[in-house]
């Protein structure tokens, strides 16, 4: 494996520990990696930056509001030229920052708006370590995909202390390093994918709304999928109570009229996965102002109109993309009227699934899926949607190669 060449950005804290950090960039450098450095106010008050520009052969970055640092690279292109950030050693207050979503220095705010993996040695006095606050942020940068090596235990820099929080051995945070940059295969390289997700909200008025029960979590998953073997991915989400998968671009939209124009505009496209539970039907004729309920009159009755098929439309489109996959929630027949969909939407693929009350899909963690094309039916057991969303995007994979 050779990950020579590939580019680390090291941010050192204001730890006791940053005099070890010049020896990790000695052996990064050593293994070949290139090094860029930020170093915080307070880890200045430990090493220099002359010291740990030396080692890693370059500028290094202290100041956010530096004329000339941000006209030679600025914060963001700091943030994202790399391949991902290490900081070591990670101090309780930058942990604290980055849990908090905090900016208010280079390195914070570069940790903000940094799009690669963030890996963390963190480095601090055992009672500092073990600490409510520190442990609550611990598990929020957990959660928040931001991986960590040690602390170590044994006796700290202070005289008399000792337990769990030293700084890792450099050797330590090479290999975690190396660990995490090693190449996943990524088959679908190159390939743009459009995948829809979510219910549409049709309003009725500015304050009602026409839904259904879809949460977007087979939707979201399969754009992960995707991504995570190396597609471009453009999610197109209705509204929905997830956060936007990293590394994808999420395209935000209400109704199905949106929904519609936003997958055309990304067009062209290798790969088009329809998962939205689309509404058939809107409101004809949107109220400007609330429907006032008046005293003895009648309910209002709604008239409906037809929304656009979208997947329709992409399966019948001149830029249609290679691989088009329409998902069909259905309550009966599920296998007939899925194969009926594939005729009908110029699908290569319907992902048909039960989601009568009982089935509990919609909004549940699993999924029971009959894959319908012209080869015959594929049945799949229930699995949770995240396996569902694995299994499609390995099953894209194959198909695409061979097409
Ligand atoms: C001598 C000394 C040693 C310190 N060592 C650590 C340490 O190992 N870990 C830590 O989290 N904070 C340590 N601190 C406290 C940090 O320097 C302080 O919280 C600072 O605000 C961190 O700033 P930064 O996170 O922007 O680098 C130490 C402070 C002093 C004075």
């Amino acid at each position: 494996m050779t990950l020579a060449g590939k580019r680390v950005l090291l941010i050192i804290s204001g730890g006791i520990a940053a005099y070890k950090s010049l020896d990790l960039i000695r052996r990064l450098k050593e293994r070949g990696y290139q090094v860029r450095v930020i170093m915080t106010a307070a880890a200045q008050e430990f090493i220099t930056p002359l010291a740990a520009g030396a080692l890693a052969g370059g500028h290094v970055y202290t100041d956010l509001f530096s004329r000339e640092d941000e006209q030679d690279v600025g914060h963001i292109r700091l943030a994202r030229d790399c391949d991902m950030v290490l900081v070591a050693p990670a101090t309780a207050n930058l942990m604290a920052k980055m849990a908090n979503g905090i900016a208010d220095d280079l390195a914070s705010t570069v940790l903000l708006a940094t799009d690669k993996p963030v890996l963390l040695a963190p480095a601090m006095n055992p009672v500092m370590w073990m600490h409510a606050a520190t442990q609550r942020n611990v598990e929020t940068l957990t959660n928040d995909g931001i991986f960590l090596v040690g602390p170590g235990s044994g006796e700290m820099a202070e005289r008399g202390e000792a337990g769990v929080g030293r700084m890792v051995e450099p050797t330590d945070i090479v290999e975690s390093v190396e660990t995490l940059l090693e190449e996943e295969p990524r088959p679908l390289a190159g390939r743009r994918a459009i995948v829809t997700s979510g219910p549409t909200h049709e309003p009725i008025d500015p304050v009602r709304y026409i839904a259904n029960r879809s949460s977007g979590r087979q939707g979201h998953a399969i754009a992960s999928a995707l991504s995570r073997l190396g597609a471009e991915v453009i999610l197109v989400s209705g509204p929905v109570n997830l956060p936007d998968p990293v590394g994808v671009l999420t395209v935000h939209v209400e109704r199905a009229e949106e929904m519609r124009d936003a997958v055309i505009s990304s067009l062209p496209a290798d790969i088009a996965v329809m998962v939205a539970a689309v509404a058939d039907w809107r409101v004809a004729g949107t109220a400007d102002q609330k429907i006032k309920k008046q005293a003895g009159e009648a309910a209002p009755a709604l008239e409906l109109a037809e929304n656009p098929d979208i997947l329709k439309t992409v399966g019948h489109h001149e830029k249609r993309p290679k691989l088009v996959i329409g998902f069909a929630a259905e309550t009966q027949n599920v296998e007939d009227n899925g194969r009926a969909k594939l005729e009908r939407k110029g699908a290569d693929l319907i992902v048909a699934n039960d989601v009568s009350a009982e089935s509990g899909v919609m909004g549940g963690d699993n999924n029971q899926v009959k894959l319908i094309s012209k080869d015959g039916v594929e049945a799949w057991p229930d699995l949770p949607k995240e396996e569902v969303a694995d299994r499609l995007a390995e099953w894209i994979t194959l198909k695409l190669a061979k097409l």
